[in-house]
């Protein structure tokens, strides 16, 4: 049963559509199972940039993609990406459980209202009702994809959200509409998800569970309140797609080769000026879904060592090797002063404390496109030994293996090890 969990290693948009991409090369499945449209997995795939929110990736590639019940769904946004999927793979076939849960326009407003309540403190969500349709289902009130089959219910959910909400005056009949005809209107087949993954992976195709943002915004572990609203970890493919734990069979854990994070709340190894800014623009780090321009850090082997074991990684692909390209005097955190080795803060004052312990390594020269169809065709001896030597201490550091290097944006710019 080989089925393979991709997970964020750090705070997102550690290029998790890309590689979700590159290994749903001969699958059978791609599979969203956490997150919702707060998620944008940029993707090369026949010639055009897709940042895909729902659909898996990965899916792109096999042709054939499942949202999962621990995915929050917006219908508008998944029937946009259906539309544009298709238009370069006409025969893309998604499945949708029943049990995902939906966004609607109630928890857009409670969102505004949550976020604007907190002032300075905001979590700058990128604003898509993830948080409040996370309250309403451990609240008990949530509506889910199956409720949209049945009017009656539909409007009854409706109005138990708008009461949860204490939001007023909505006009709950033109939503239940508006909801039933977006839900009718969509080409793709509501089932029981769980069943699908099984039957794929006993009879021996492989799956691809391509999970959303990173291990740090993962509502357990992640640097809290200040993430997002879904357990982001390997661990989440079994509550999110009903497939039994031991059915994982490994789990590739995305690092960039530094750190971004978008929104609030403490990052350790942020970086401001010149190089921040020059790793920006080189990198076009800006947020997929939001246009936001991502903060910028240094790699953080501490936090990278707490996200691996969290996780349970197997192996590391390593991203955006390319972008650092160019740069003298990296620096990578490797300890934070008085902590010991495989522990993280857990409340934001120790974060906003700690002490990164840096060392300098050497950078490397640029990667242009002529060295880099060079590199991804003669193999990990060719790239400079300076960039060797920031993968190779990275590994030792972590005692994980990096097994696929990242050197550019298309799926197939990637250096197998
Ligand atoms: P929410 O997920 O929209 O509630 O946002 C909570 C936090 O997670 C904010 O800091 C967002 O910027 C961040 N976030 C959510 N999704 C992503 C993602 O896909 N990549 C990076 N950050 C994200």
């Amino acid at each position: 049963m080989p089925s393979v969990v991709v997970v964020g290693l750090q705070w997102g948009d550690e290029g998790k559509g890309k590689v979700a991409a590159y290994l749903s090369k001969g699958a059978r499945l791609a599979v969203r199972y956490n997150g919702g449209p707060n998620a944008g997995h940029t993707v090369v795939y026949s010639g055009r940039t897709f940042r895909m929110h729902l659909i898996p990736a990965g899916g792109l590639v096999c042709g054939r993609a499942a949202i999962c019940s621990g995915v929050y769904v917006d219908l508008r946004t998944l029937a946009e990406e259906l539309r544009e999927s298709r238009e370069v793979r006409p025969d893309l076939k998604v499945v949708l459980s029943p049990r995902a849960q939906v966004i609607t326009e109630l928890a857009l407003r409670a969102e505004e209202l949550l976020e604007s309540m907190r002032g300075e403190r905001a979590i700058g969500t990128t604003r898509r009702g993830i948080g409040p349709t996370a309250v309403e289902r451990f609240g008990r009130v949530g509506l889910r994809v199956a409720d949209l089959l049945e009017r009656e219910t539909l409007k009854e959910k409706l109005g138990d959200i708008a009461a949860f909400w204490r939001l007023e005056g909505s006009d709950l009949d033109a939503m239940a509409e508006s909801l039933s005809e977006q839900f009718m209107s969509l080409d793709l087949e509501v089932a029981e998800v769980s069943r699908v993954i099984r039957d794929h992976l006993t009879s021996g195709g492989t799956v691809v569970f391509e999970g959303a943002q990173g291990t740090m915004l993962d509502v357990y572990y992640g640097t809290y309140p200040y993430v997002t609203s879904s357990v982001t970890t390997s661990a989440g493919v079994s509550p999110g797609c009903g497939v039994p734990v031991r059915w994982v069979d490994s789990v590739v854990g995305v690092a960039k080769a530094y750190t971004t994070r978008v929104g609030a709340g403490p990052f350790p190894t942020e970086l401001h000026g010149d190089a921040a800014e020059r790793i920006r623009s080189t990198g076009g780090e800006y947020g997929a879904t939001t246009g936001r321009p991502r903060r910028i850090g240094w790699l953080d082997l501490v936090q990278l060592k707490f996200a691996t074991d969290l996780n349970g990684t197997d192996r590391i692909f390593l991203t955006r090797i390319d972008t650092l390209s160019g740069l003298t005097g990296l620096k990578v955190c490797t300890a934070y002063e008085g902590y010991k080795d495989g522990d993280y803060p857990v409340t934001l004052s120790e974060l906003s404390k700690v002490r990164p312990v840096y060392a300098e390594l050497e950078g490397w020269p640029v990667i242009d496109d002529v060295q880099r169809t060079t590199i991804v065709r003669e193999g990990y001896g060719a790239l400079h030994p300076n960039a060797r030597r920031y993968v190779e201490f990275l590994e030792e550091h972590l005692g994980t293996p990096v097994k696929q290097i990242g050197i550019g944006p298309g799926v197939e710019d990637v250096v197998e090890r």
